[in-house]
Parts: C-alpha cells; sequence; structure tokens
C-alpha cells in the first residue's frame, strides 16, 4: 500500500502535475529558505510576488543581511505575521556573518535557525540537500488520513506524532524532493478540502476515504479553534499635512511596524465612547473630530480584529507633547511599513 502510494504520486508528479512555482526544482538553500518562509503562513499564489521581489532586491543571502531593517519590513508588507520578517533578517545576518554565507546543511541543524520548524527544515533539507526528511503540514495531512483512512485527529499530540510517522514512512528516499514538493502540490490542487478531484485521482482505487464514502469526514479535528476579537481604535492625529505615527514595541503581533495613536478596547465603541476616549488623550480645545469611519475587520488565524479611525486635526502639535513618535508628511508615509489595515485605510484616503 505505501509503495503504491509514493510510485502513484511520483507518476502523477511527472506526468500531470502542472502546477507552475517559481522556486520549483530549486536548490539553492538560500532561495528555497526565502520561499519556504513566506509561505509558512501565506497562500502560494499571495507568496509568490513577494518571494520574486525578496529574490530581485536580495539574490544572495549577504545583500538580505546588508538590508536595513525598516526596507525589510516595507517589502514584506502585507504577507502579516511580521515576526517572520525579524527572523527572516536576523537568520540571514546569522548565516551572512557567521557562518560564511553557507547554509547549514542538514535537517537537525536547519531546525536551530530562528523560525525554521519541522516543515520549513524538512523541506529546505530535501530540496537543497536530497535528505529524506518527509514535510508534514495541513496538505500533507489531507491526502494521508483520506488516501491511508488515519481518523486519529490531527490537532492532538498523538495524532501528530501519528502522522508525522506515516509521512517519513512513506517519503521516497531516493528521490525526496520530488516526493516532498509532489505530495504538496496534490494536496494543493486535487485533494483539496471541499471537493477533492477524486473521480479523475490516480490514487482513487486504494484511496480508503474513497472507497468507504469518507471523503468529507476527513481528515478529522478535535477541537474547532476559538477565535478571539479585539478591538483597535486608532487615532489619527493630523496637523497640517502631517499625521502623527508610533512604532509598536508591543511583542506580540506587528512589532516595529507603525500607526497612528491606538486605543484597544474589549468590546466595539460607540462613536460617543471613542470621543470620551480622545478626551482622555487631549484637551477638548486642543482637537477637532473630522471623521469616525465604520468599522473594518481583518482576521487572524487566531483573532479578528475590528477597526475603526477617527481622523482628529490639532491645532498645536505641542498638544502631543511627551508621546512616543512623530508627525510625518504625507507624502513621506509611504516610506512606513504599516500593518495590512492601515495600509488599506490610508490607502482608501488616497494618502498612500
Ligand atoms: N508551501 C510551502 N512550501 C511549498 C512549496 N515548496 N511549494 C508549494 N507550496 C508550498
Ligand atoms: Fe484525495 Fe479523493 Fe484522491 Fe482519495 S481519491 S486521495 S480523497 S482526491
Amino acid at each position: 500500500m505505501n509503495r503504491f502510494f509514493t510510485r502513484a504520486l511520483l507518476k502523477w508528479n511527472e506526468s500531470e502535475n502542472n502546477r507552475e512555482i517559481p522556486w520549483k526544482g530549486e536548490k539553492n538553500p538560500y532561495l528555497i529558505w526565502l520561499s519556504e518562509i513566506i509561505l509558512q503562513q501565506t497562500r502560494t499564489e499571495q507568496g509568490m510576488p513577494y518571494f520574486l521581489a525578496f529574490k530581485k532586491r536580495y539574490p544572495t543571502v549577504h545583500q538580505l543581511a546588508a538590508a536595513p531593517e525598516d526596507e525589510v519590513m516595507r517589502m514584506w508588507q502585507g504577507l502579516g505575521y511580521y515576526s517572520r520578517a525579524r527572523n527572516l533578517h536576523a537568520t540571514a545576518k546569522l548565516i551572512s556573518k557567521e557562518l560564511d554565507g553557507k547554509f547549514p546543511d542538514t535537517f537537525e541543524k536547519l531546525k536551530k535557525l530562528k523560525g525554521v520548524g519541522d516543515y520549513t527544515a524538512a523541506a529546505i533539507a530535501s530540496f537543497a540537500f536530497d535528505e529524506p526528511k518527509a514535510v508534514v503540514d495541513g496538505n500533507v495531512i489531507r491526502v494521508l488520513s483520506r488516501f491511508s483512512g488515519i481518523s486519529t485527529p490531527f490537532d492532538t499530540a498523538n495524532g501528530k506524532k501519528e502522522f508525522a510517522a506515516h509521512a517519513q514512512a512513506l517519503i521516497d528516499k531516493n528521490n525526496p524532493g520530488a516526493y516532498n514538493q509532489a505530495i504538496m502540490d496534490f494536496g494543493a490542487t486535487i485533494c483539496v478540502p471541499q471537493n477533492p478531484g477524486c473521480n479523475s485521482c490516480p490514487l482513487n482505487k486504494k484511496c480508503f476515504a474513497a472507497t468507504h464514502q469518507l471523503v468529507k469526514e476527513l481528515p478529522y479535528r478535535e477541537k474547532k479553534t476559538g477565535i478571539k476579537e479585539r478591538y483597535f481604535n486608532y487615532v489619527c492625529v493630523w496637523h497640517q499635512n502631517a499625521l502623527f505615527i508610533q512604532k509598536r514595541t508591543e511583542n506580540n503581533l506587528w512589532k516595529n511596524m507603525y500607526q497612528p495613536i491606538l486605543l484597544e478596547s474589549n468590546m466595539a465603541l460607540a462613536k460617543v465612547s471613542i470621543r470620551k476616549k480622545i478626551g482622555e488623550l487631549l484637551p477638548p480645545a486642543a482637537y477637532v473630530v473630522k471623521d469616525i469611519s465604520e468599522e473594518l475587520t481583518q482576521l487572524l488565524s487566531h483573532r479578528k480584529i475590528r477597526f475603526r479611525f477617527i481622523d482628529i486635526s490639532i491645532k498645536n502639535r505641542n498638544a502631543l507633547q511627551g508621546l512616543e513618535g512623530a508627525f510625518v508628511p504625507i507624502k513621506k508615509l509611504h516610506q512606513y511599513a504599516f500593518p495590512r489595515t492601515v495600509h488599506l485605510y490610508l490607502k482608501q484616503k488616497g494618502l498612500l
């Protein structure tokens, strides 16, 4: 059964897999690593232009290492999960300076790099160094649970172990890179979450889920993920043609990106409450509220963020004295990296 799976998958890869992606067949560990970091929480189509832009601007790890942090953050803008960009930059510096530009060349050594977990290390080790390490992610779990009829919930410790062991047993040791790329592409194009292409699937005769009418039931998860909501009220303080922005220092989300003054609340604030909150920030005579936006939402993997933007103008810059941050003229706003929704808002207003 395992041999059938591996052979049929590789055969599909050679004859029918027509998924085109710019890093496919790449052997340069730097470019593989770059593509894999970009793809960690990003869809392939969305990641592609970023990969091409990074590759063009930083053709080698030394160039990425030498780039200013703000520039890397700006290049990353729109991809989300910005700790990836910081880890990318930190790792590029390490490899450039301490390892003389030479990438670690085994799964175990790769895993020691910041931002490189099992999946990314397995991808780089197999693509660049032909090490037989199977990748395991949502796509792989879906394919394996359906084909082999594994119903252990994948979001439990046991499930994770079982899928990892099963994946490792299936990998083609002579051709680990092609195998890993094949299973990723198969999960992304044929054995997809909704309405997979079972009718024309080369694995269907031996597929457990297809032969037992269990395709909709597998893979099985134990818990439903709870989504936490946060409320970001951004006070955009304008003076003449300049917006007051601050650098985010908070450790969790969007660290080192820029934003207007943030008033976070644990529930949606009515417009009057927003006005009250601003009253705590500035004396009433110092400002005029120009506009309060409708709510915008952004969905992250475990959170939903609800945004409101409140445009106010102040008569005197000194009103914000004592606050970290600076007034930035509209025509210079493009030089700063903003969280996606802030960027979108400024763009909608024609400011970026
Ligand atoms: N997602 C993560 N790594 C990938 C790869 N090498 N090809 C396509 N999608 C991916
Ligand atoms: Fe996936 Fe359907 Fe193929 Fe089974 S037959 S591997 S469920 S696409």
